[in-house]
């Protein structure tokens, strides 16, 4: 059975000491939780040592944003896998929309931090999404099968037990404009089609995809009630522990 999922994406919001006070706050307001669900939170680089430390005996997992395409040396800036790992986290998202636009993210490396992640023990949460001229283009079902093929054909069904995808369409992203569940719930049958095309039936129905993309606490149960989501990648509404958990106990 696959796992009911929440995390949240805090992107670059807060410093490090309103961080870890979200951290304990959400750690506090998770013990409402029914086992069966899993809560990640993702915050920044700077925060996840001491936010590690503040999820300490709690139910929530740690995840990063983003991580190298290198195992270490000379690469300024950058923050490889284990890093993460030695910082206490379990999992990393990768390739999130704002990464493949703003820092030109391109699957080929998104292979290869994919394997760096999972050769280091992370989760992966990967992100496919297409953009607003794609949908009006109708190339949504194409742009993510492609997104979902060059990156995850390159992995064994064994590696998918680590995997999770967040489908993200990028014009709901912040914008207020969910997709409606319905439009929400094609992608992610397609996308489990296209895992189980690989990867077999089994694989396929084990693994969770979560619906990223204006989320919130009103929308979130008629999402969640897809045969086909899993849960969601929170940005905004991560920000607040209250409507955090209030998501995260709508399946
Ligand atoms: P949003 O972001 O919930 O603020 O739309 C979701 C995401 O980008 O992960």
């Amino acid at each position: 059975m696959r796992k009911k999922i929440v995390a949240g994406n805090w992107k670059m919001n807060t410093n490090c000491q309103d961080g870890i006070e979200l951290a304990k706050a959400v750690a506090e307001e998770a013990k409402a939780l029914p086992a069966g669900t899993g809560l990640i939170v993702a915050p920044p680089f700077t925060h996840l040592f001491g936010v590690s430390e503040a999820l300490k005996g709690s139910k929530v997992e740690l995840s990063a944003q983003n991580c190298a395409d290198h195992v270490s040396g000379a690469y300024t800036g950058e923050v490889s896998v284990d890093m993460l790992k030695s910082a206490g986290c379990q999992w990393t998202i990768l390739g999130h929309s704002e990464r493949r636009q703003y820092y030109g993210e391109t699957d080929a490396k998104l292979v290869e931090k994919v394997r760096l992640a999972l050769e280091a023990g992370l989760g992966v949460i990967l992100c496919v999404g297409e953009n607003l001229d794609e949908r009006e283009a109708g190339r949504h079902f194409d742009v993510c099968t492609e997104q979902i093929k060059n990156v995850l054909y390159n992995f064994t069904g064994e590696d998918m037990k680590r995997i999770v995808v967040a489908y993200e369409p990028v014009w709901a992203i912040g914008t207020g404009k969910t997709a409606s569940a319905q439009q929400a719930e094609e992608i992610h049958a397609c996308i489990r089609k296209v895992l189980s095309d690989k990867f077999g039936a089994v694989v396929a129905e084990d693994t969770s995809i979560l619906y990223g993309g204006s989320c919130k606490p009103s929308n979130a149960k008629e999402l969640f009630a897809q045969p086909d989501i899993d849960g969601g990648l929170i940005g905004g509404a991560s920000l607040k522990a209250k409507d955090f958990i209030e998501i995260a106990l709508s399946f």
